[in-house]
């Protein structure tokens, strides 16, 4: 068991496997029943958004809360094992679980048969403030704090040290937009089910 639980991937799997247990035995009779497939396919599409969304919000507030307020204690000597190691891991997470977050939100609307009408505020609201919420920050990842974190942590050449450095402030003031929009973004995403 502890030469599973010592590798990441074997424990995912481990994880997986259990979540399909799971899932068939609490759910398995849905996929006998036409009028209930519908449902099954909904709820393992919550659940592929929770988990994305979960792995992009954690990373999310570990930034904000632990590497952002460290890395200024951090002596220089270490700084760089955060930069070339740690960082770009981080990062790469980041960006595509908030890309994967999207894409299962968006399928989950779909599902619910209310992706337009949230989006253009013709149906439920709440949703639809959470999706726009979602999808600025999703944007501010894409576009805004991966370029410039690419600057900082030298994975692309810039001209300076000024630059490098301009390009780690818009990144962590951006960074710590996105934490300010995390708490209602997320009010929307639980309140639609509860209080519409
Ligand atoms: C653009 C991105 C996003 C879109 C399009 C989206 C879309 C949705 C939709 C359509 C629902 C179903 C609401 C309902 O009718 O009950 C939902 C629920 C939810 N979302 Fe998101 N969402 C996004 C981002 C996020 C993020 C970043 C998180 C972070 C964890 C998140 C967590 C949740 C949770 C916990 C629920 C409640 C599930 C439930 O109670 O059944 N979503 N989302």
């Amino acid at each position: 068991m502890t030469k599973i639980l010592e590798k990441l991937y074997w424990a995912l799997g481990l994880s997986v496997a259990l979540v399909a247990v799971t899932m068939y035995a609490l759910h398995g009779k849905m996929l006998h029943d036409p009028n209930q497939m519908q449902t099954f396919i909904l709820a393992k599409a919550v659940w592929l958004h929770v988990i994305s969304g979960i792995l992009w919000i954690g990373l999310l507030w570990y930034f904000n809360f632990v590497q952002i307020p460290t890395m200024p204690k951090i002596p220089a000597e270490l700084k760089p094992a955060i930069g070339k190691f740690i960082a770009p891991e981080a990062l790469f997470w980041f960006r595509w679980s908030a890309l994967a977050t999207v894409v299962t939100g968006a399928l989950v609307a779909y599902l619910k048969g209310y992706l337009v009408p949230a989006l253009t505020f013709a149906g439920p609201v709440t949703i639809g403030v959470g999706m726009w919420l979602a999808l600025i920050m999703a944007a501010n990842v894409w576009f805004i704090i991966w370029p410039n974190q690419k600057k900082a942590l030298g994975i692309v050449p810039v001209k300076n040290d000024a630059e490098k450095a301009a390009a780690a402030r818009l990144a962590m003031l951006t960074s710590r937009v996105n934490f300010v929009l995390s708490l209602p973004m997320l009010y929307c995403m639980v309140a639609q089910n509860i209080a519409g």
